[in-house]
This record gives C-alpha cells, sequence and structure tokens, in this order.
C-alpha cells in the first residue's frame, strides 16, 4: 500500500485534500489522472446501467433534500456508529472496529495528590467535626450526606462548621479521584509503563503529584475495553449519527436543520412516482445515479477506502412481488433456473431471488469487463442475523485489497466494493407513510391476470401479500389496529392491480473501485534502460477502458522539426476520438516509462521510418508499442485510428 500511495501522489492520481494546511483527514482530491480514470469507470457504468438497456433510466438529484426524507429513511435515527473514546491518547474508534487482545490488565481505583492532601488533611483534622474529617478522603459521600443535613441544621454553630467543611470538601477534588482506570499491556512490558500511564491519567484530572490507590494486575484474553493503539481504557461506546448536518438559510435554528446525504438511494425513492410517469416505463424497471455521498465516519482509514465525502453508483430496480408474478405467470422461478449468461434479461415469472441472482452476476461480470478478474473478487453473502430488517438477501462485492483481513489459510478475506441487496417495499412504503403521498403503481397486467385466478389462488395470494404487508406495519410500530387495516387495504388493492413495488439495490462506492483499480493495476517488471542494463519498472495495468491516458504520441527527437510536424499531425487526427498525451522531452526510454507509470496502454512513436527516409515503404508508417508487452510493431498511420479505437473499446 505504501508504493501505491506514494505512486499515486508522484504521478498525480489522488492527492491528500487541502494539503498545504496539512490536510483535512477522510477528504481526498483526483489529479489529472485520477480525474480522468475516475470519469471512465463512472461514464462505462452510466453507459452499461443506463444507455445500452431498455429497462432503466437516469436521475441526477440534489445533495441537500428535505430532511423527512433522512427520517422516513431511518438514518436520522438510526444511521450511527458505536463510538469510543481513548482515556489516554485520546483517539476515537469505533466501537465495532476493536481488535480483541490479550495481555496484562494493570488497574486502579483512584490516586491521591501526595503533596495537596496530607496539607488538607492537616487543615481539617484541626476543625471541631474531627471524626468526621479523618474520614473525608476516603468517604465523600457518606460526609457530603451530613454536611447537607447540617447546612439546614436549627443549630447555627452546625450550620456555620458545615459550611466550612463544603469549602474544603471542594478543595479535596483536587487532592484525590476515586476515578478508576486501567491499562492492558502486552505480557512481558514492565509494570511502571502502566503506572506512567495511569499517572499522566490522573494529571489530566487535576492530581498533580498523584499516588495511584489500589493497584491490581489481571491476566486477559481477547479484551474489546483497551485501546488499539495506546492500551489505555475506553470509555462506554456511544451512538454517533454519521450524518453531516447543515442549515438551510441564514437563521440557524433548529426548523433549518438539513443534511448532506449519505447515500444517494433515497433521491431515487423519492422521486420514483415523477420518473415513472415521464419515462413510460412499466414493471419491472430501474432508476440509476451517480454522485456524492457524505458520512462523518468516526475512523475515515485506508487511503480512500473509508472517506468522509465520496461518491456513489447506485441502481434501485422496482419490481413486481411475488404474489404479482405468481399471479399473472403462474410460477415463480427459482433463483437456480436461471442461467449466469450476461444478455439474459427477466421474465415475467422472476420474483426478486431470480432478480437479485440476476444483478449480482451482472455486476461481477461488469468488474471483470474492466479489469477486476473474478478470482480477485468474493461474493459474500451476508448471514441471516447481519441483514437488515427490511431485506430479504444482501450480496457484498469484495475486492482482495492489499490490507485486508486474511482467513486462517492466509487467504485474502477482501473488502467491500458494492452490497446488492434485496430491500423489499420497505423504502417505498416508508415513503408513502412519511410523505402521505402514494408511492404504488397500478398494473394492468395484474388486474387483467386476478380477474382470471380461481378464488382458491386468489385467496392464498390476498393472504399472502396481507400478511407480508401487516408484517410491515407491524415492524414499523403502526398500532395494531391500524396495521390490521392497512394489510386489509392493501391486500384488497392488489386484487385491483395496485401494489408498491418491491427494489433491488446494487449500490456501489466508486472510490473504493479506483483504489481497487488502482491496487490490481500496480505491477513492478524488469525492463532495460537505454543503456540496456535491466532496472525495475513500474507499471499501471489498467485495462485499456479505463485507462486515464488511451495513447502517447511521441517524436522520437525533439530538434528535427520534421520529426514534430509529424508527430503534432498524429496528436490532431487522434484527439477527437481518444485521450492523447503528447511527449517530446527527454529520452525515448525515459519517456516510455513515465507512460508506463501512467497505466497508458499505446505509445506512438514517429521516427525517421515515417519520413520515408529508411525507404519508400514504411514512408508514413509509426511504431506502436504495447505497454504490458513492450513489443512494438509499425502500423500505417492511416489504419491507427480503427485499430486504437477497437483495442480500446
Ligand atoms: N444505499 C445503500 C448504501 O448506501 P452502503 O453499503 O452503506 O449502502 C454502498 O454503501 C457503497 O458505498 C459501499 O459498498 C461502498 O463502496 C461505498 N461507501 C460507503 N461508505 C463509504 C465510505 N465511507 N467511503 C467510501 N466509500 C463508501
Amino acid at each position: 500500500m505504501e508504493k501505491i500511495v506514494s505512486l499515486c501522489k508522484r504521478r498525480g492520481f489522488i492527492f491528500q485534500s487541502s494539503e498545504i494546511y496539512g490536510g483535512i483527514n477522510g477528504f481526498w482530491d483526483y489529479g489529472p489522472l485520477g480525474a480522468e480514470l475516475k470519469r471512465n469507470v463512472k461514464e462505462l457504468w452510466w453507459r452499461n446501467m443506463t444507455q445500452q438497456r431498455e429497462d432503466v433510466v437516469g436521475l441526477e438529484a440534489s445533495i441537500i433534500m428535505h430532511p423527512r426524507i433522512w427520517e422516513a429513511s431511518g438514518h436520522t435515527s438510526t444511521f450511527s456508529d458505536p463510538m469510543v473514546d481513548c482515556l489516554g491518547c485520546k483517539k476515537r474508534f469505533r466501537a465495532d472496529q476493536i481488535e480483541p487482545k490479550s495481555g496484562i490488565v494493570y488497574s486502579y481505583s483512584g490516586a491521591i495528590d501526595e503533596v495537596l492532601a496530607p496539607q488538607l488533611l492537616a487543615l481539617i483534622c484541626g476543625h471541631p467535626a474531627q471524626n468526621l474529617t479523618q474520614k473525608l478522603l476516603e468517604d465523600k459521600g457518606a460526609i457530603l450526606a451530613t454536611v447537607h443535613e447540617w447546612l439546614k441544621h436549627d443549630d447555627p454553630n452546625l450550620r456555620k462548621i458545615a459550611h466550612s467543611l463544603l469549602d474544603e470538601l471542594k478543595k479535596s477534588n483536587q487532592a484525590q479521584s476515586i476515578e478508576s482506570y486501567s491499562v492492558l499491556l502486552p505480557e512481558g512490558k514492565p509494570r511502571e509503563s502502566a503506572r506512567k500511564m495511569a499517572k499522566q491519567f490522573y494529571q489530566q484530572r487535576g492530581i498533580a503529584n498523584s499516588t495511584l490507590q489500589g493497584e491490581d494486575a489481571k491476566q486477559t484474553e481477547n479484551d474489546l475495553n483497551h485501546c488499539n493503539e495506546c492500551g489505555s481504557l475506553l470509555t462506554e461506546p456511544r451512538q454517533f449519527n454519521l450524518m453531516f448536518k447543515t442549515y438551510v438559510g441564514p437563521v440557524e435554528d433548529p426548523d433549518s436543520v438539513a443534511y448532506l446525504r449519505p447515500e444517494t438511494a433515497q433521491a431515487i425513492f423519492a422521486q420514483f412516482k415523477s420518473v415513472l410517469e415521464v419515462s413510460r416505463q412499466k414493471m419491472p424497471f430501474g432508476i440509476c445515479q451517480i454522485g456524492k455521498a457524505f458520512r462523518n465516519e468516526i475512523n475515515p482509514r485506508n487511503f480512500t477506502f473509508r472517506s468522509r465525502e465520496f461518491e456513489q453508483m447506485e441502481l434501485e430496480f422496482f419490481i413486481r412481488p411475488d404474489e404479482v408474478v405468481e399471479a399473472i405467470s403462474g410460477r415463480i422461478a427459482k433463483a437456480s433456473e436461471i442461467g449466469n449468461q450476461k444478455s439474459e434479461i427477466g421474465n415475467s415469472d422472476w420474483g426478486w431471488e431470480a432478480w437479485h441472482k440476476y444483478w449480482v452476476e451482472q455486476r461481477v461480470s461488469w468488474y471483470e469487463n474492466i479489469g477486476l478478474p473474478r478470482n480477485s473478487l468474493v461474493e459474500y453473502w451476508q448471514k441471516p442475523e447481519e441483514l437488515a430488517h427490511y431485506a430479504r438477501a444482501t450480496v457484498d462485492i469484495l475486492y482482495k485489497f492489499p490490507f485486508s483481513k486474511r482467513d486462517e489459510k492466509g487467504e485474502l478475506m477482501g473488502e467491500e466494493l458494492e452490497g446488492i441487496a434485496a430491500r423489499s417495499d420497505f423504502d417505498l412504503s416508508q415513503h408513502q407513510h412519511f410523505s402521505g403521498k402514494p408511492m404504488g403503481v397500478f398494473d394492468d397486467e395484474l388486474k387483467a391476470a386476478w380477474a382470471k385466478l380461481d378464488e382458491g389462488r386468489k385467496k392464498a395470494l390476498w393472504q399472502r401479500y396481507h400478511d407480508a404487508r401487516l408484517n410491515y406495519f407491524t415492524k414499523t410500530g403502526v398500532p395494531a389496529e391500524e396495521a390490521a387495516k392497512q394489510a386489509r387495504d392493501d391486500a384488497d388493492a392488489l386484487a385491483k392491480g395496485n401494489y408498491i413495488p418491491h427494489v433491488i439495490e446494487p449500490s456501489a462506492g466508486v472510490d473504493r473501485l479506483i483504489l481497487a483499480l488502482i491496487c490490481r493495476a500496480y505491477s513492478e517488471d524488469q525492463a532495460p534502460d537505454e543503456k540496456g542494463k535491466l532496472e525495475t519498472r513500474v507499471v499501471m495495468r489498467f485495462h485499456p477502458r479505463i485507462a486515464p491516458i488511451k495513447v502517447a504520441v511521441f517524436p522520437l527527437l525533439k530538434n528535427r522539426p520534421e520529426l514534430v510536424q509529424k508527430a503534432r499531425q498524429v496528436r490532431e487526427l487522434l484527439r477527437p476520438h481518444l485521450t492523447v498525451f503528447y511527449d517530446e522531452a527527454g529520452a525515448i526510454g525515459r519517456r516510455y516509462r513515465r507512460q508506463d507509470e501512467a497505466g497508458t496502454p499505446f505509445g506512438v512513436t514517429i521516427d525517421f521510418e515515417t519520413l520515408g527516409e529508411k525507404g519508400p515503404e514504411l514512408k508514413d508508417t509509426v511504431t506502436l508499442r504495447d505497454r504490458d508487452s513492450m513489443k512494438q510493431e509499425r502500423v500505417k498511420i492511416a489504419d491507427l485510428l480503427p485499430l486504437l479505437l477497437e483495442k480500446v473499446r
């Protein structure tokens, strides 16, 4: 990863945001090569998802939306991570990312200031209420209760004593701390290190010259209460909402609070009805979107992998509920019945399982198509206990990043690039509930099919749909009587051709994909330098489809105007169709190396043969160099464009 991060910076793929001011954690900028790479990837996704399909249309929604959207989606109440703070180094972690540790836990029940405490004791021991003051440092709670009683006492003398004791008690806060603290150290590390950390901890709480109290040492395994980095005690987990908050308009009051969207998906649900009306689509169909999303991640990490600002490419593919599929087709195809052919598009008997499988397969094929082979990916089927309550199945597509954890066999386990979730009708139902606007569709095929069903089938489908709706209403807290009525109404509406569509959601992160493509492309091999000596060559083996620059054009020598002129002509010939980089500076070998590092798949060199100086048969031919094999072939200038277009398509 270190080499990759350094290349990204050196060659202008990715820079840290605001670097001249020391950077800002979790934010990244894409330099000239990174920007091209990202555009290519997004364009390919867009083309694949909508332009090349009949059944998906696009959307580009605003980043800030009505805050009720996030209430409906559940983000306001539940989009949070448990957070813990280290009491030593002050770092903040996601509680679920604390690594289990073993070692010795040194714990302390508190600390006394070795200078202040005896002074204070001496002071209050001279006080008339001696029997109380001696206990002062041991039992503050009991003393306080008595003091408060005396403050209200009829005897003015006792009230006076109580007041002066209260003053002393206040001072005693700087003389002692009864807060417990602990440190986990690996076995073999000296106890003194723990004591040093504990003293620092109590010092931060105002005990300047601390004597530690109640030291204890215990062996522990798989401990999750201490810091991954310094071993100090962590706070109890607190929930932290990940949405970035802002205010709309000039007044910063609770009514003007809005959020930067934490996902692009919700805009698709909110505009579902408008898009359906204007696009003349029929069920099943999809709406896709590419755009920025923001999450105030507690621990941005692994370069761009977990960022606070990132881009998503999301599709919401709306499908008929299984009861509707069965009413229309008389059956529901099993997922195992559908093949893996890339071109296969759904049949009317596909239920949610078939569509889900179809989209998993589509997405994996797309990754293969842009240069991530199947063996670099993992299809992870979430276990039932990992699923969101509304999800029927979720497959995460993982990429084996160099920083991924390894399993017991030493294999990289992979990190999530994309999640493909079957989300039932949860989202549209929620928006219907929160906005009061109907989110259902009318399906004339269903209406016609329903009329032809026998009574037994009608009853069975009515009941299944009713039960599913009742389950949704109950789980989202609708009171029982109302839930029962709504479920009945919805099942009655089904019989007339109306229902709320279900959805399959392939949701990918652009930045994670770019990082995966960069990791995959990075390689080193041996290549001869100018003098024929072998040296290490860094080469970014991007698939030509996504490479930031498709072709580099070089005149062999900069100081030969005929070569330069011809090279510029070739550049102009290619430029309207391909991203071209023109370079005339330095030795040709060095120029090749620079392009290898940028991942440019083809290099075109204009040399003396091109000018016809080595024989008329070579006139107007160029050398075409392949980045990966470093092989060179002679190609006629007239053939160059179609040949290159074919290779990068
Ligand atoms: N609408 C569903 C949704 O947003 P998600 O799994 O939270 O699902 C989808 O996010 C994808 O967005 C992830 O698979 C990942 O690629 C990307 N993503 C999520 N959080 C990210 C972050 N903090 N930094 C970079 N990419 C992120």
